[in-house]
């Protein structure tokens, strides 16, 4: 007998088509509706999603859409600083599990109610921060846990290009630090790109998409175990996202397409070109990629797996990128985390 399939909606229609992309495509899944307070953007939303129209609901009020949809799992991809409330309505109407996209909050107030409020109601919930589900990245993650290159070190991240901004793209960046280095974040030094010296402490990009709005800033942050992360989020520098990952036994060169690993069998030796883990890079950021995580979440409601992007480790993340914030305005101060609950 073949399992019910999870009944899914996308709230926010722009980026959310992506969403639909993916829930329509995984077999776990139906795609029953979708919401939007503005209904001009139902058509990019199934143009994205490469989905006919008329299959499915549309909703201007996400409340009414649960109500009458029988929601099981919500994706939520309103703009950067609304992911609070139909987060956590959502999660209070009973919905079982939810992909909210990056980054979790522009705030650390709405980061700890979305927090809460998923604890309280026992609701499984993913942050879309992508990478969290490229198979070279898992693949090269799992070959540190097992010790392959000795205890990780150091990680070396760059973002360039003219969207190089801290909180909209960036959140990509410092999360994947927080991903590879697998520790609670402990101190925080920024400093951000020529022309935002008085940006911060509070994040003021509007909600996500203007470059000027939004820094680029080159951060240091210490984690718990010893990691040390140096993130460079630069415009005026070419279009890149990459990681280098060190440890004792070697390095880890790792982009979006490739992966390239030195070893050394003498620790702290000269290390030697020899095979990466095998593992695809990223497919397609906008749809392809997000499969494996509505696949996931579907899982972490049946069988309770661990989520690869869980909604703590959004919490880090956005913690560093406001003491990144509160770094810059203090003359690049070393800042100490937690910072002060919001
Ligand atoms: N993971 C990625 O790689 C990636 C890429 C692009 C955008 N994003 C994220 O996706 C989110 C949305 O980005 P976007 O570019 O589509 O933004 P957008 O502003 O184009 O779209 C957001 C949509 O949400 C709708 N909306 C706002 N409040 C609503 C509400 N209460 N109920 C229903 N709809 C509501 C708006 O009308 C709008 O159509 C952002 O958080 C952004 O950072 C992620």
């Amino acid at each position: 007998m073949s399992k019910t399939k999870l009944r899914a909606a996308v709230i926010g229609g722009g980026l959310g088509g992506s969403h639909g992309y993916a829930y329509a495509r995984a077999e776990e899944y139906e795609l029953v509706a979708v919401c939007d307070i503005n209904p001009e953007v139902f058509d990019r939303f199934y143009e994205r999603a490469e989905i006919a129209r008329g299959g499915i609901g549309e909703y201007a009020d996400y409340r009414e859409m649960f109500a009458k949809e029988n929601v099981d799992v919500v994706s939520v991809a309103t703009p950067d600083h609304l992911h609070v409330d139909p987060v956590c309505d959502a999660s209070d109407a009973g919905i079982r599990g939810i992909l909210c996209e990056k980054p979790l909050a522009t705030t650390l107030a709405d980061a700890d109610r979305i927090v809460e409020t998923i604890e309280r109601n026992g609701t499984k919930l993913s942050v879309d921060h992508t990478r969290s589900w490229i198979p070279s990245h898992q693949a090269v993650r799992e070959a540190i846990r097992d010790g392959e290159i000795g205890p990780l070190t150091r990680i070396v991240a760059h973002m360039g290009g003219k969207r190089s901004m801290l909180f909209r793209n960036g959140t990509h960046l410092v999360d994947a630090v927080c991903f590879f280095a697998d520790a609670e974040p402990v101190w925080v030094i920024a400093a951000h790109e020529r022309g935002f010296e008085d940006y911060g402490p509070v994040y003021d990009g509007k909600g996500g998409k203007n470059p000027q709005y939004d820094p680029g800033s080159t951060i240091i942050v210490e984690f718990a175990n010893g990691v040390r992360g140096m993130i460079n989020a630069a415009k005026l520098t070419p279009q890149m996202f990459e990681f280098d990952l060190q440890g004792p036994g070697g390095r880890y060169w790792l982009t979006d397409q490739q992966c390239t690993f030195w070893k050394t069998e003498q620790p702290e030796g000269r290390a030697e070109l020899t095979d990466a883990p095998e593992g695809r890079g990223y497919a397609d950021p906008f749809g392809e990629n997000l499969i494996p995580a509505v696949q996931e979440l579907a899982r972490m409601i049946s069988d309770d797996v661990p989520s690869s992007s869980p909604a703590q480790r959004g919490r880090h993340t956005l913690e560093i990128m406001l003491a990144a914030l509160k770094s810059q305005v203090e003359g690049s101060a070393k800042i100490q985390l937690p910072l002060p609950r919001g």
